[in-house]
């Protein structure tokens, strides 16, 4: 491996390789066990073996209660939220009191060990006090982000059967309240599945009618049970029990429900905070993302906390609320160590102020490290934040089936040479190769599909809820032996990895993963259409955005800017704003195979304007012709 031959991570990776056990047994002492576990990896349990078999814990004890002793008066969240004003300082101690009442509710209200809840939230304290009050007393979360749509909602409520779901009145974005209730409404109306009771978060920018027969308030749950002296403690569950359910999209419209287990993800998410991300406890940590997303479960949540940091729960965007200065204010304001966030963050504050003129108002001086994930981190944009912060800019690439970095720079075992475009080397646990179609090893700098070695490190997903088969279609089959990450890349000649983009029809757009397959379900329910196919499109600011293109039924009177106009409408309301689906263009024809199958890579490098050859096996060349008049058309080319 070149360069990184005698580095400390290439003997840290070298240790691994040799005895995983006993490497992962070293990392799992970090964390307060009730049984610690004997057996470090059971390869006979589970669908490709588990991790910690009989280890028996708790999350919530080791993220909250064990730091209490010790750090109780440091601040465990900072929210921080220039869309109410409100800066708030949640300590450790106080913390704990929160999720103890807020735990004694639902159980006195019937959430057991093993039930699943719900969590349909904004950025607020309260989503995270709901996440560890779960975790306290064994019942499986699943938060959904709040940008999607009812319909979104009501499938994740039928695949995850919960007893309760917790939501807020009101999410809130630039310029607009988002009343998340009549979301939870049409949800529920659309789902066979229908929970005992919903715990309703009042939030005053937009406050809900309660309906008594489902609905509790929040506060006034929270305020007798403390006037009852009401607390639940943490009980004991298994390291291998489920913590959460997260879903992702999946390649159809139906979102896979990535499980995450207790001992596995505290020992590797532990393991991350001084070994790739370099932060101590009492630091202060940023990830500017989302609870809804695995970024915001892992590391906004679950590692800052179960390493003794202080986490920033920021609800805010990185320009507009109020100037692409925010974030330089809040790393500020609050002595951030360590930002964490995705590379289109930046691509929105250089837009607004490309020479970084805000960032001279504010003392960035206790900032490290910037790091930066969800989709790929282009080297422009990597170049130009390195430029403005003067700090290393680490790019790690992982997916919220892994939970945490699969491959990066291991900036507190040593950084190694950054290069840009590479997210760097994979991280121990990880053994990351590229093969090609038939499942050979491609060479160093031959593209590939990017696999993991089975079998995956603690903390990544053993299956998805309650689908093993899914589980084993989806990643499994494809290579014997690997977990499929449906990327595509290349391993350069130290080692390094090079993340080309999907194989499937995922999109990332800001850093959101969206199912094209999901919006052509949406697209093809429209009566007026015969036929759809929806592709990702190069874009300056989002990295991608979906573009769909339709054919109307033969017969169809109504004008195709009318269609196409609702066809926008309908993704929003179907899936969510979050899909930022603006694009819909009506074409005579797809281009297609000869056996039929949509040429969607041709049109996508139509769209993006990349070289493009006449694909083989067309069935008619003239058609692409027509697709590229219709981006031209729409100003798209
Ligand atoms: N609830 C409701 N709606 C939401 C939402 C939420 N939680 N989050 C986003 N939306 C809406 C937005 O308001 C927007 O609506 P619009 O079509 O009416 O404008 C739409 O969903 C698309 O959102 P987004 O793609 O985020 O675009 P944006 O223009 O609002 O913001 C960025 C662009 C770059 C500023 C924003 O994506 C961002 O801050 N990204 C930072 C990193 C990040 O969050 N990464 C995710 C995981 S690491
Ligand atoms: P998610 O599950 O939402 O985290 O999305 C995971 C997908 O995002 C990966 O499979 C990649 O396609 C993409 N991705 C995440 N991080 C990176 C990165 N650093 N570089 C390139 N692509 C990335």
């Amino acid at each position: 491996m070149g360069g990184i031959g005698e580095s400390a991570y290439a003997k840290l990776y070298a240790g691994w390789r040799a005895d995983p056990e006993a490497f992962w047994a070293q990392a799992a002492e970090a964390i307060d066990w009730i049984e610690a576990p004997k057996s470090i990896f059971d390869r006979n349990a589970g669908v490709y073996g588990r991790w910690f078999v009989d280890g028996v814990c708790n999350t919530c004890h080791n993220a909250v209660d064990r730091h209490v002793a010790t750090r109780g008066d440091q601040a465990a969240i900072i929210y921080d939220s220039p869309m109410t004003g409100a800066v708030e300082r949640v300590t450790y101690r106080a913390l704990r009191d929160e999720v103890a009442t807020l735990a004694a509710v639902l159980r006195d209200r019937g959430v057991e060990k093993g039930d699943r809840v719900i969590i349909y939230m904004p950025m607020v304290p309260q989503a995270v006090f709901a996440m560890l009050a779960c975790a306290r007393i064994g019942a499986i979360h699943s938060v959904v982000f709040g940008g999607f749509a009812a319909k979104e909602l009501a499938k994740r409520i039928d695949d995850a059967r919960p007893k309760a779901i917790l939501a807020a009145s009101c999410g809130l974005e630039p310029g607009r309240v988002i009343a998340y209730k009549p979301l939870l409404d049409g949800a529920i109306a659309l789902s066979d599945h229908k929970p005992d009771f919903r715990l309703i978060l009042q939030r005053e920018q937009g406050p809900c009618a309660i309906d008594p027969a489902h609905d509790l308030d929040w506060r006034s749950e929270i305020e007798a049970a403390k006037a009852a002296g009401r607390e639940a403690d943490c009980v004991p569950v298994a390291a291998t029990d489920p913590l959460y359910v997260l879903y992702t999209s999946g390649t159809t419209g139906q979102p896979k429900g990535v499980v995450r287990d207790n001992g596995g993800h505290m020992v590797a998410l532990k393991w991350t905070m001084k070994n790739h991300f370099d932060v101590d406890p009492g630091e202060t940590f940023w990830a500017g993302s989302d609870v809804g997303w695995v970024v915001g479960h892992s590391y906004i949540v679950y590692a800052p906390l179960l390493h003794g940091c202080a986490s920033i729960l920021y609800e805010g965007k990185p320009v507009g609320t109020p100037d692409a200065g925010a974030y330089w204010r809040v790393i500020a304001q609050h002595g951030v160590a360590a930002l964490f966030t995705a590379p289109t963050a930046f691509r929105a504050i250089r837009k607004e102020d490309p020479e970084a003129k805000l960032l001279r108002k504010y003392d960035l001086s206790r900032l490290r490290t910037l790091f930066l994930a969800g989709e790929r981190a282009d080297p422009d944009t990597v170049k130009w934040a390195e430029a403005v912060l003067g700090v290393p800019v680490i790019d790690h690439w992982w997916q919220t089936e892994t939970g945490w970095p699969i491959v990066g720079n291991p900036v507190g075992v040593g950084l190694l040479p950054v290069k840009h475009g590479s997210p760097s080397v994979p991280m121990p646990g990880y053994d990351v190769q590229v093969l090609d179609e038939g499942g050979a090893a491609a060479g160093p700098n031959v593209m590939g599909s990017v696999v993991v070695k089975l079998p995956l490190p603690p903390g990544c997903l053993p299956t998805l809820w309650q689908a093993d088969e899914r589980f084993r279609e989806s990643y499994l089959s494809a290579f014997p032996g690997y977990y499929a990450t449906s990327d595509a890349g290349f391993i350069d000649e130290d080692g390094y990895l090079y993340i080309m983009g999907r194989t499937d029809d995922i999109i990332n757009v800001a850093g959101h993963r969206l199912s094209t397959g999901g919006m052509e379900e949406v697209l093809a329910a429209h009566p007026a259409v015969a036929e759809c196919a929806v592709i990702g499109v190069k874009d300056a600011l989002k990295g991608e955005v979906p573009c769909g293109f339709v054919v109307l039924k033969s017969g169809v009177s109504d004008a195709p800017a009318a269609i196409e106009k609702e066809l926008v409408g309908l993704v929003r309301e179907k899936i969510g704003p979050v899909a930022a689906f603006k694009l819909a263009l009506t074409v005579p024809r797809l281009p297609k195979t000869r056996s039929g199958k949509i040429l969607r890579g041709a049109m996508k490098k139509i769209a993006d304007r990349d070289e493009w050859s006449m694909p083989a096996t067309i069935d008619d060349p003239a058609i692409l012709g027509e697709i590229e008049q219709a981006l031209k058309g729409k100003g798209v080319i």
